[in-house]
């Protein structure tokens, strides 16, 4: 799989600033991979992203929910694939090189993710505004 990668930048911010955290979170933890020598130190932080990323796909699903999104079922599938791809990187990462792992992570996060960050987290965001701001909400 290969995607164009890109780096956080705000024109991927979405304007919700919790989701903008973890975004960049993400990218922060993306970024930290590149020349580290450490086997250990590698395997610790892809199974914090790995988590993080977990985290950050409930929390946003959540919120979906919450506002009765049209198109969750779809955005969910999407998830699911991406899930998919961390925990086949998970189950890769003791066979392959450090380089490897960086290459890998540098494909979901600054390709997969980006694009998907782009594209389909865009689409909702006019939908979670409007329901922050409809009269009778807080
Ligand atoms: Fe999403
Ligand atoms: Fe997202």
């Amino acid at each position: 799989m290969t995607q164009a990668r890109a780096n956080w930048s705000p024109a991927i911010e979405t304007g919700l600033p919790a989701i903008d955290a973890q975004h960049k979170a993400l990218f922060d933890m993306a970024a930290s991979f590149r020349g580290e020598g450490d086997q250990i130190r590698v395997m610790k932080t892809l199974s914090m992203l790995s988590e993080y990323a977990n985290t950050h796909l409930r929390d946003e699903e959540a919120m979906l929910a919450a506002i009765a999104y049209p198109k969750l079922a779809e955005h969910r599938l999407l998830h699911q694939q991406f899930r998919r791809m961390l925990r086949d990187l998970l189950d890769a990462s003791r066979k392959l090189t450090l380089d490897e792992i960086a290459d890998r992570i540098e494909d979901l996060i600054n390709g997969w993710f980006y694009q998907h960050i782009l594209t389909a987290d865009a689409e909702y965001v006019d939908a979670v505004k409007a329901s922050r701001t409809a009269p009778g909400t807080a």
